[in-house]
């Protein structure tokens, strides 16, 4: 159940646990859409060095929450921060959110997605953007649920495909801030 489960603030400690969330969600989600060779070369030990770097990072604008069960399993995880490519209209960036499959549509991403844009206004942020891989529909239509708009495209390459990604952007992030209902 979503009300078991807490968003907070992760730690370096969590480089692990996110890792695990990462790679395991990148191989149920992008199963067909990204190459079978390179979900397959995907290494915890590579994100958990990636991770634990971004967490200890002193001089990070990044805020990387985590959703965690009561008996202490990470589930799923969102960062975000400064836009990385200089948009002039959205200037933060919800870089990565990733939930387990078995803990996917039960809420966890709202309330993700509501506690890191809480902490983009703390900072000073009003506006944000992310980008999507437009064959990844699911992840498309909960973005269009919580009412970004398309503003965006461009090529990203993964080993030997080029795949399209979308752009999503809110002007005004203080609606998605608001709790939704645990
Ligand atoms: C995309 C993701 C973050 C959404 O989080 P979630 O916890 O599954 O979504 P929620 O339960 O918070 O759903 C919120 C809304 O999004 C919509 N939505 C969520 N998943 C959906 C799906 N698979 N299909 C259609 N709509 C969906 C629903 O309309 C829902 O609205 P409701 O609360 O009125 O029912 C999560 O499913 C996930 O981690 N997916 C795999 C990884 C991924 O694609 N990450 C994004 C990479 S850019």
């Amino acid at each position: 159940m979503a009300a078991n489960v807490t968003i907070r603030t992760a730690s370096p400690a969590d480089a692990g646990p996110i890792a695990r969330v990462h790679v395991d969600s990148w191989r149920t989600t992008y199963q067909g859409i990204v190459p079978a060779e390179y979900l397959a070369n995907l290494s915890y030990r590579d994100r958990e060095s990636m991770w634990h770097e971004a967490l200890t990072a002193a001089r990070t604008a990044t805020s990387i929450f985590v959703a965690e069960t009561e008996s202490g399993e990470v589930v799923g995880f969102a960062s975000a921060g400064p836009e990385r490519e200089g948009n002039s209209i959205y200037r933060a960036e919800l870089y990565a959110i990733y939930i387990l499959q078995q803990h996917q549509t039960i809420g966890l991403g709202r309330r993700l997605v509501s506690t890191v844009t809480q902490r983009l206004l703390e900072h000073g942020f009003s506006s944000m953007l992310l980008w999507v891989l437009e064959d990844n529909h699911p992840a498309c239509r909960f973005y269009e649920s919580l009412r970004g708009e398309p503003v965006g495209r461009k090529t990203v390459t993964f080993g030997d495909a080029h795949l399209q990604e979308v752009s999503y952007g809110w002007s005004d992030i203080a609606g998605l801030a608001v709790k939704p209902q645990a």
